[in-house]
């Protein structure tokens, strides 16, 4: 069990690895927006305890209709589609960047949250895409999901092409599809490149993302998780922090900043 001093020490301990490396990257998971109210994955109550996973490879959704059904379904769900705000984690991440101790995010999230607590784009890779665009995958027309979302609002349950009547699906990675190539290969090395790896608020299972802190401790780097519950990389991790990032996140930028401040 973490004692609070045992908490307190091991943020103090964050702090001061982020105040000593040259470049830190944050990596995060679906953990790191529930305090967003987005449900996250494998957690009790999460996404993948309500719905089977394998009715979301790309094969299922390109062949059924009721898994495009489904598909649509989570994404209203998943509060992809709702008025949600970064959190505190978010933003303690965004404030590292304006200090000059952030190289870059690597997240698998596709809530766009780390863009909008203040990330500058071109530094948050999003290896599963974002929930930003739906496009069609017959004529390649792309829509804002905001124009999607009016349409499952009244009613419709798969949305199609308005164009050409083609099947329309969100520019995120399905299981069962490629990465992003360019996305993959940077987030690739920036891990291998850097000195200290940050894993907020991922179970750290689902490859080729969780490969990001494996390519990292090859490079030489530290590895720190702060999440809820067991990962298997915890064993290998200089620092672990057992609790909420919203709650965590905040007083490790807190202690960097007073340091560099100071
Ligand atoms: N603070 C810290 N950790 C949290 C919090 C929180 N507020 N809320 C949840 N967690 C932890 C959960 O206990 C869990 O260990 O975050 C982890 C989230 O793990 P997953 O639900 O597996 O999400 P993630 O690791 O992002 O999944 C990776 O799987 O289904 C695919 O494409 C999907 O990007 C997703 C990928």
């Amino acid at each position: 069990m973490q004692t609070d001093n045992d908490l307190q020490a091991k943020i103090d301990a964050v702090a001061d690895e982020i105040l000593r490396s040259e470049r830190v990257v944050v990596f995060t998971g679906a953990g790191v927006s529930t305090e967003s109210g987005i449900p996250d994955f494998r957690s009790p109550g999460g996404i993948w305890t309500r719905f089977d996973p394998d009715d979301f490879t790309i094969q299922k959704f390109l062949s059924s209709e009721s898994s495009r059904r489904k598909q649509w379904q989570v994404l209203r769900e998943g509060g992809l589609f709702g008025t949600v705000e970064p959190n505190p984690a978010h933003y303690a991440i965004a404030k590292l960047e304006s200090l000059g101790k952030l190289d870059c995010v690597i997240t698998q999230n596709i809530d766009n949250l780390h863009q909008r607590a203040g990330n500058s784009p071109d530094r948050v890779f999003e290896l599963h895409g974002n929930m930003q665009w739906v496009v069609c995958l017959n004529c390649g027309k792309r829509y804002e999901t905001g124009e999607i979302m009016e349409l499952l609002k009244k009613g419709v349950d798969i949305p199609h092409c308005e164009a050409c009547k083609g099947i329309l699906k969100p520019d995120v990675v399905f299981f069962g599809e490629p990465l992003p190539f360019q996305t993959l290969n940077a987030a690739i090395e920036h891990s291998k490149q850097c000195d200290l790896f940050i894993s907020i608020g991922s179970s750290l299972v689902v490859t080729p993302a969780a490969y990001m802190p494996a390519y990292a401790l090859e490079g030489g780097a530290k590895l720190a998780i702060i999440n809820i519950g067991d990962t298997p990389f915890d064993s290998r991790a200089h620092i672990r922090i057992e609790g909420k990032a919203g709650e965590i996140m905040p007083p490790i930028t807190e202690r960097v900043s007073r340091r560099l401040c100071a």
